[in-house]
């Protein structure tokens, strides 16, 4: 199951890696490795992420990144002042060299700063996108509004907002991503996942609640890309296997 709407990421697997726990040891260096070589494609990290620890786990398990592989990352976190042009450069320049890449394929802005207009954030990245240091860019958390002020500052690709079958608040960012050929990236994917009406349908598919949470997503819209976050190689598989659960319309509506 690959990804058919959004322009930018067409044909890669509809279920990537959340890597917010990565610590830089050898083991999670193989496990990154092995990760892809069972099928993952989107692996999602940003600077935050274990005080730079993922990043680095990542630029020395994937550089050179394989050609179909996307390897997404962000910055500018942590509250007012956060999207100042020179703190983003700083992290962008982190990133790069962490990564051990020169051109970063997808980079987010982590949160929009409420004291920085976004116009202004936006543009430092546009700067690196027009150095060909960055291909790609996403936004996380926001509403419809503010991807719409984004897009009048460059093309937006990808929106990672916090959504599951236990947090709904931004269905009208899924639907405005799948209307808009964006890829929808929700984060904390396996929420609600513990339901006993999870189980029951997951009983009868022979699968893991955890399968049946992301097939829902899969299914909710054709713009879903779900990163959920693991260390194990074992729950990587068990994730990517649910692509191939197709939930009946009865089920799907149950757990709507
Ligand atoms: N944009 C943002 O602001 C933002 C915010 C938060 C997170 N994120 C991103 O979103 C990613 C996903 O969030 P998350 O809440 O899923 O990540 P997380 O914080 O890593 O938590 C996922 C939990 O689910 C478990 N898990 C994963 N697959 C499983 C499976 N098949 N069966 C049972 N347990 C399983 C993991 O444990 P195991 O390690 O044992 O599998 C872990 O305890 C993060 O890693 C990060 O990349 C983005």
């Amino acid at each position: 199951m690959t990804l058919e709407t959004a322009t930018a990421f067409r044909n890669i697997p509809r279920v990537g890696l959340g890597t917010n726990r990565l610590r830089h040891t050898a083991e999670n260096v193989a496990f990154i490795r092995a990760a892809v070589d069972a099928g993952i494609r989107m692996v999602d990290t940003a600077h935050l992420y274990t005080h730079g620890e993922s990043e680095k786990t990542i630029g020395d398990a994937l550089s050179p990144v394989p050609k179909d592989c996307i390897v997404a990352t962000k910055g500018g976190y942590g509250g007012a002042g956060r999207g100042r042009p020179e703190v983003l450069r700083e992290e962008i320049e982190q990133s790069l060299a962490s990564l051990r890449t020169n051109r970063i394929e997808l980079y987010y802005l982590h949160r929009v700063d409420p004291e920085t207009p976004i116009e202004l954030s936006l543009g430092t990245i546009k700067e690196y996108v027009e150095r060909g240091q960055i291909r790609h860019v996403g936004i996380s958390e926001v509403t419809v509004a503010q991807i719409e002020q984004a897009r009048r500052v460059l093309p937006i690709v990808a929106v990672q907002n916090n959504y599951s079958l236990a947090e709904r608040r931004h269905d009208a960012v899924v639907d405005y991503c799948a209307s808009n050929s964006l890829v929808f990236v929700p984060f904390f994917p396996l929420a609600g996942a513990d339901s006993s009406r999870v189980r029951t349908i997951a009983a009868r598919h022979r699968a893991t609640p955890v399968q049946i949470a992301l097939a829902w997503l899969l299914r909710r819209s054709p713009a879903m890309l779900p990163i959920p976050g693991t260390l194990s190689l074992a729950h990587v598989k068990e994730n990517l296997g649910a692509m191939s659960i197709a939930l009946s319309d009865e089920e799907f509506e149950s757990l709507r």
